[in-house]
C-alpha cells in the first residue's frame, strides 16, 4: 500500500515536471498579440502597407534575437484588442511615437549603446535636434531595419543636403560612395570566408577584421569619414588576404 502511494506520487512529480518543461519550451504563456493580429494574411489585400512592416520584421535579425514590435513601438503585447494593445496613438507621426523621426535614434539607441554614444556626437545629431532634419538610424538602415539600404538609395538621401548648391561638403556624396562600395565587398568577402573558417579552426585570424569593423563603425556613425575611408581600405586588403588564404586550403584539402 505504501508502495503504490509512492509510486503515485512519483508519478504526479514526473507529470508536473514534464508539464512546467513543455511550459517553458513552447512559452505557452508568453503571448505577443502584436504579431498575432499583424500577420494576419487578410492584410495582405486589406492594408499591404501594414503588412510589409511584419514582413520585413519577420525572420531579420530582430526577430531573431527576440526583439518584437513593442520593443520600438511600445504598447502592450498582452492585449488583444487593438484599441488595448496600442493603448496611446502609436502612429509614427505622433511627437511622442517612439519611432517619430527625431526619437528614432533613442528608441534604437537604447540597445545599440556603443553606436548611439558614437552617433550623438555627430554635428547630424546637433542639426537633427535642432531643426528636426537630418540622417538617423533608419536613413540608412532598413527592409529589414539590420541591413544597410542599397548605396543608391543611402547617397539619395545625402545628396539632398551635401551638393554643389548648397555647398555643405559637396566632396562628402563620392568619398561615401566609395566607402559603402568597399564595405559591401568586404561583407561578400567576410560571408564566403565565415563559412570556411569553422574547418580551417583559426577563428582568432579574424581578430583584425573585427576590430577594424568595430574602428569603422565608430567614425562612420560620428561621420569622420577621414578615418572611416583608411580602415575600410585596410579592412578590404586583411579580408583579400584572408580570402586568399581560404582559397588556398580550400584546394589542398578538397
Ligand atoms: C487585434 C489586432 C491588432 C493588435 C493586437 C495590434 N495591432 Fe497594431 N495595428 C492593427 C491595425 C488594423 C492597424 C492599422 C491602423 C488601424 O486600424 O488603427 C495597426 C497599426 C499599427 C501601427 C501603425 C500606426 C498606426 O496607428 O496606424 C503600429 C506601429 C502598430 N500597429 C503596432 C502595434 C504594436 C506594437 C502592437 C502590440 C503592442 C499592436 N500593433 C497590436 C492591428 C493590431
Ligand atoms: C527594431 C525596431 C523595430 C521593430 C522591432 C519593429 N519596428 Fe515597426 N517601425 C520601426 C521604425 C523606426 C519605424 C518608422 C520608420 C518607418 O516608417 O519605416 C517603424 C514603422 C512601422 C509602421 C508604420 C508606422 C506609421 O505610423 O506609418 C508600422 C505599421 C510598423 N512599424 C509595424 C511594426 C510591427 C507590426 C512590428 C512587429 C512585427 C514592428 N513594426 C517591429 C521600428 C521597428
Ligand atoms: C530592444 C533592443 C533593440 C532595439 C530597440 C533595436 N535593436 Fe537592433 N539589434 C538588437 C539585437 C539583440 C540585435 C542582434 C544582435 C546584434 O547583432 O547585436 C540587433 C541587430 C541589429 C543590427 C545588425 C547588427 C550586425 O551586427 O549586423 C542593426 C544594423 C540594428 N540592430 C539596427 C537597429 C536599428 C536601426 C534600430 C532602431 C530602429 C534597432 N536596431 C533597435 C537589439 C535592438
Ligand atoms: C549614414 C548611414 C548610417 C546611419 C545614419 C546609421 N548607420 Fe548604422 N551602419 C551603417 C553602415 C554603413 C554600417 C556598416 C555595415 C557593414 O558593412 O557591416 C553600419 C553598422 C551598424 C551596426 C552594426 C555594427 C555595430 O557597431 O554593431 C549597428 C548595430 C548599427 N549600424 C546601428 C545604427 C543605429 C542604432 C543608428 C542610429 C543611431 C545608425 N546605425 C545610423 C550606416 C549607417
Ligand atoms: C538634412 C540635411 C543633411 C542630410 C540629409 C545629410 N547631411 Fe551630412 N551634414 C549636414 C549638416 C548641416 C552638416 C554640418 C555642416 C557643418 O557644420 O560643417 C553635415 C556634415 C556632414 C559631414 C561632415 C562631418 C563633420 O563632422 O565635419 C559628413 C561626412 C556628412 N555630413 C555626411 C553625410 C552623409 C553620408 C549623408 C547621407 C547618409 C548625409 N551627410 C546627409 C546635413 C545633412
Amino acid at each position: 500500500m505504501k508502495n503504490l502511494k509512492s509510486i503515485f506520487f512519483s508519478l504526479f512529480v514526473i507529470t508536473f515536471s514534464l508539464f512546467f518543461v513543455l511550459i517553458i519550451k513552447t512559452n505557452a504563456f508568453s503571448v505577443d498579440t502584436c504579431v498575432d493580429c499583424h500577420k494576419d494574411e487578410k492584410f495582405r489585400v486589406q492594408n499591404k502597407g501594414l503588412f510589409d512592416y511584419y514582413q520585413n520584421w519577420k525572420g531579420s535579425d530582430h526577430d531573431e534575437a527576440g526583439i518584437s514590435c513593442q520593443d520600438c513601438h511600445g504598447g502592450d503585447p498582452s492585449k488583444e484588442k487593438k484599441e488595448e494593445a496600442h493603448a496611446k496613438n502609436l502612429s509614427s507621426y505622433n511627437e511622442s511615437s517612439m519611432v517619430f523621426y527625431k526619437n528614432i535614434s533613442e528608441t534604437c539607441g537604447k540597445c545599440h549603446k556603443e553606436v548611439y554614444k558614437y552617433f550623438i556626437e555627430s554635428k547630424h545629431y546637433k542639426a537633427l535636434k535642432k531643426a528636426g532634419k537630418g540622417p538617423v538610424c533608419i536613413t540608412c538602415h532598413g527592409n529589414p531595419l539590420t541591413n544597410v539600404y542599397h548605396t543608391s538609395i543611402v547617397l539619395s538621401t545625402c545628396k539632398s543636403c551635401h551638393n554643389l548648391q548648397t555647398k555643405n561638403h559637396p566632396e562628402v556624396y563620392g568619398v561615401a560612395e566609395n566607402i559603402l562600395h568597399r564595405l559591401n565587398v568586404c561583407r561578400g568577402l567576410l560571408k564566403w570566408t565565415s563559412r570556411h573558417f569553422d574547418e580551417i579552426n583559426k577563428p582568432t585570424r579574424l581578430n583584425k577584421v573585427n576590430a577594424l569593423y568595430q574602428n569603422i563603425s565608430e567614425s562612420w556613425h560620428q561621420f569622420d569619414f577621414t578615418n572611416t575611408d583608411r580602415d575600410s581600405k585596410e579592412l578590404l586588403s586583411e579580408l583579400r588576404a584572408i580570402f586568399r588564404e581560404t582559397h588556398k586550403w580550400k584546394k589542398k584539402n578538397n
